[in-house]
């Protein structure tokens, strides 16, 4: 089958690869309709994170079901679906506790197991999630990350009327806004840096948009709330510079979730660090998207949302592509030759 193989530091190959084939009885082969590009599979590609030298990679995607292992019983071939790539050791106390995103052991297909950048997949049948027929096959392929958001959100206390604020309208921030509406926010203010995201940030439902090169975000975001402040803010930048910003955004008593991962060291400024302690602000972090009983509610309710059109992925698919344009796409997103949303391959097409 046609594939998208990882070898070492930047160097991705259109090739061949075996087929999956059912090895253990709940095993579920899927034929891939669309997978996506996730910022983690960017960081494998250029810095190499954890990987198998030649191994397929790539982990969020849909599909048909193809075949299906002897003892797997609620799906059939045919069926519409999204994969949790996500697996948990079921040992850990974590696991146990049924805190399975707090896995000691927790790794995603595309890393040690083959991935989905191919024309076919393999997940135990616990990790397949059945999509209705009115969400397609592009959208179900951003059931991961959208799912990736929402756990965040149940990590909040937020309430209807709570006002929110996005820090960073990259993939994850663009469905953070959508589910801060969902959870009931009156009003989302987005920011970011770039002016095209912004444009998609107001077309999936902000209310305002901040450019914070223009100014320090907080001081915006006070104009706009009569200088209180939010009810929660999202981080999901994930840069150094926002990871100290982002404290000076919620009101006294407030919170703040922790989406982004930085990958650098980031040193707070006293006035923003000193927001935590004396505006009594909630820090959450959050990782992952699976919970008790697997794979979670994060994923059921994703699909319900996006069956009722209100996460709406489309403004933040960017580009469509067949897999045999992987490896050109994956060095112009490392090298910024131009701005890039969710990049989407169509295993199907080549
Ligand atoms: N917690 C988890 O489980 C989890 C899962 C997936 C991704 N992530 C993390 O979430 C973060 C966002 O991921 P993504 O795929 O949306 O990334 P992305 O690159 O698509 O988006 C980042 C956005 O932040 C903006 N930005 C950069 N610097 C900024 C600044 N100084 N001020 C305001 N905006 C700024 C960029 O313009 C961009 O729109 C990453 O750090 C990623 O590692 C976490
Ligand atoms: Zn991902
Ligand atoms: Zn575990």
């Amino acid at each position: 089958m046609k594939s998208l193989r990882l070898y070492g530091n930047q160097d991705i190959r259109f090739e061949e690869a075996d087929k999956p084939v059912i090895e253990k009885a709940d095993d579920v082969i899927i034929k891939v309709k669309a997978v996506g590009i996730c910022g983690s599979d960017i960081s494998r590609f250029s810095k190499l994170g954890p990987y198998v030298e030649g191994n397929v990679f790539g982990h969020e995607f849909s599909g048909e079901v193809a075949e299906v292992g002897s003892e797997v019983e609620h799906i059939k071939v045919g069926d519409r679906v999204a994969g949790c790539p996500t697996f948990y050791c079921g040992e850990c106390e974590s696991c146990r506790k049924g805190e399975l995103s707090r896995c000691e052991n927790l790794h995603v297909m595309g890393a040690y197991h083959p991935g989905a950048f191919a024309e076919y997949a393999k997940l135990p049948a616990e990790n397949i999630v059945p999509i209705p027929d009115n969400v397609d096959y592009e959208t179900a392929a951003m059931v991961e990350p959208s799912a990736v958001v929402v756990h965040g959100f149940y990590r909040t206390t937020m309430q209807p009327g709570a006002e929110v604020a996005v820090m960073g309208c990259g993939n994850i921030g663009l469905l953070a806004i959508q589910w801060a509406k969902i959870f009931g926010a009156k009003k989302v203010y987005a920011i970011d840096i770039d002016d095209s995201k912004l444009e998609v940030a107001k077309e999936v439902g902000a209310d305002v948009l901040i450019n914070s090169l223009e100014k320090p975000p907080h001081e915006q975001i006070l104009e706009h709330t009569n200088d209180a402040g939010v009810d929660v803010a999202i981080e999901s930048a994930g840069s150094p510079i926002t990871s100290a910003q982002v404290f000076a955004l919620p009101k006294k008593g407030g919170q703040v979730v922790f989406m982004g991962i930085p990958y650098a060291d980031i040193n707070i400024e006293r006035f923003y660090f000193e927001k935590i302690v004396r505006n009594e602000l909630t820090v959450l972090g959050s990782w992952n998207a699976i919970s008790a009983p697997f794979p979670g509610k994060e994923w059921s309710t994703t699909v319900h949302y996006m069956s009722t059109g209100q996460i709406n992925v489309k403004p933040i698919i960017s580009h469509r592509l067949p897999l045999a344009e992987g490896p050109e796409t994956f060095d112009r997103i490392i090298n910024r030759k131009e701005s890039f949303g969710k990049v989407m391959f169509y295993p199907e097409e080549g």
